[in-house]
């Protein structure tokens, strides 16, 4: 049987689930956690360590219509102005929580759109963040940009400020696909913004791109590859479009008779692998792509890839705290999400209390199928003998979890002296696999496409 027959076979196209970038997913979270344990494990994250943060920005100019980001539109900046100051009310109100003696090793803005706010805004907002927390000499401060609403003073406000890396969004330069998405972005402005970061000395740009939106075909793909690679990204995302009109109201301006079907989509992913692969890029995980000497692909050499809810990182600090509405904190102890809703979040601030509403406790067993998950979608593999060692109290469920992986994927694992280790023709099959490990999928929601 050859390789294409093996993952149709193992439901590649027609599968849908869970992108796992956290474990349990986003959407079992259960109401309450938040009111409940926030303040609690905020108060228990261990003095002295470094943390991470995300701060979330809500709003956008333009609405793509392929966007399934939390995000509003405005062309006013008077609300933008208000969630800011909640922003640092929130910021003041979780910084009182933690341990007096933390400090921040990574600062990410993501959104919507970060570079909607002015210049004087941004100024606002990242005094009040540096004033909170201590930074490491190594402090990374990532920001994600839209090349069509950024702003040169922001820009320079970023860099100013020790903005070190940057995440900008292309999806696809073809006309008739921008058209099909809402999303109108040309070469020679996103080239801009490209050429201003790095002379202000940018030390690293990642891009984002989409395969299996409408209307794209290998040769408008390939195109866009070609002017992609003309400005030399250190990291590149490369997504497959998650079709979900049933989160994502804007989707439905998406006709369905325009979009790929799955064997066109892997087609199109493949073809991405195969074009970055032959470029010098290492292949990073199932969607992300890195220079050899850039820290993603250091992490991902030496096993320190994580998830993170961006996709892949080589952020191994164990607490993320998130900030704005909708923000997702991880802890050991499980997670919080911020009330989703920015009306909701405004609310929570204003009335004087912490902003979390849903989340998830983590229980044991949990732990040990988010390590085992964690491991097979970051390393192809499931070491059982770290597992065993990390989760003595499990083993019996590791064995069974084990045994039912080697029934269930025959053939398509190795063992070797690490575990189990995944066969490179199945890598595609890794979020399948991780939703048979996963204890959620019986009564999971509808999810995205599995390529
Ligand atoms: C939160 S968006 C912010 C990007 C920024 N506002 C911009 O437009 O450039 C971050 C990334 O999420 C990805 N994304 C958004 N909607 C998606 C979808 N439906 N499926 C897959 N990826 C998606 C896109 O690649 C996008 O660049
Ligand atoms: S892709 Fe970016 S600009 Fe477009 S709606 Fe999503 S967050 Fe906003």
């Amino acid at each position: 049987m050859d390789k294409i027959d093996t993952l149709r076979d193992h439901g590649l196209f027609d599968a849908k689930v869970p992108r796992y970038t956290s474990y349990p997913p986003a959407n079992h979270f259960r109401e309450g956690i938040g009111p409940r344990y926030q303040a609690h494990w905020l108060d228990a994250v261990p003095q002295g360590s470094d943390i991470s943060v995300y701060v979330h920005i809500p709003f956008c100019k333009r609405l793509c219509w392929f966007c399934a980001c939390r995000t509003q539109g405005t062309q006013t900046m008077r609300p933008v102005e208000a969630y800011v100051a909640t922003l640092i009310d929130e910021l003041h109100r979780v910084r009182d929580q933690l341990p007096a003696d933390l400090r921040m090793a990574r600062l990410h803005l993501g959104g919507g759109t970060p570079t909607i706010l002015t210049a004087p805004l941004m100024e606002s907002l990242l005094d009040a963040m540096f004033a909170a927390f201590d930074r490491p000499e190594d402090f990374e401060f990532s920001v994600e940009i839209d090349p069509t609403e950024a702003s040169a003073p922001l820009l320079d406000t970023l860099t100013d400020y020790g903005m070190n890396r940057a995440s900008i969004g292309v999806q696809d330069f073809a006309p008739e696909v921008q058209r099909a998405i809402g999303r109108p972005q040309s070469f020679a402005q996103t080239r801009a913004v490209v050429d201003h970061l790095r002379a202000r000395g940018l030390e690293s740009l990642n891009l984002d791109l989409l395969y299996g939106l409408p209307l794209q075909t290998a040769r408008s793909f390939g195109d866009t590859l070609g002017l992609v690679r003309q400005m030399s990204p250190d990291r590149l995302a490369i997504y497959g479009y998650a079709h979900v009109p049933w989160m994502s109201k804007r989707q439905v301006m998406i006709k369905d008779k325009d979009l790929p079907d799955a064997q066109t989509r892997f087609a199109l992913s493949e073809q991405a692998r195969a074009f970055f692969t032959g470029d010098g890029y290492d292949m990073i995980g199932i969607d992300h792509f890195a220079r050899p000497d850039d820290s993603l692909a250091r992490a991902a050499r030496d096993g320190r890839l994580r998830r993170n809810f961006q996709g892949y990182t080589d952020d191994t600090a164990p607490t993320l705290v998130g900030l704005g509405a909708s923000a997702i904190s991880r802890f050991g102890e499980g997670y919080v999400q911020n009330a989703a809703a920015t009306s909701a979040y405004q609310a929570r601030i204003a009335a004087g209390g912490l902003a979390g509403h849903k989340g998830y406790r983590m229980r044991p067993q949990d732990s040990l199928v988010a390590a085992i998950i964690d491991d097979l979608m970051c390393r192809f593999a499931l070491d059982e003998r770290a597992l065993a060692a990390a989760f003595p109290a499990q083993a019996a469920v590791l064995r069974d979890i084990v045994r039912g992986l080697l029934a269930t994927f025959p053939g398509l694992f190795r063992i070797g002296p690490g575990g189990l280790h995944l066969e490179e023709d199945a890598h595609p099959l890794v979020r399948i696999i991780a939703h048979h490990v996963d204890s959620f999928a019986a009564t999971g929601q509808a999810h995205s496409a599995a390529i």
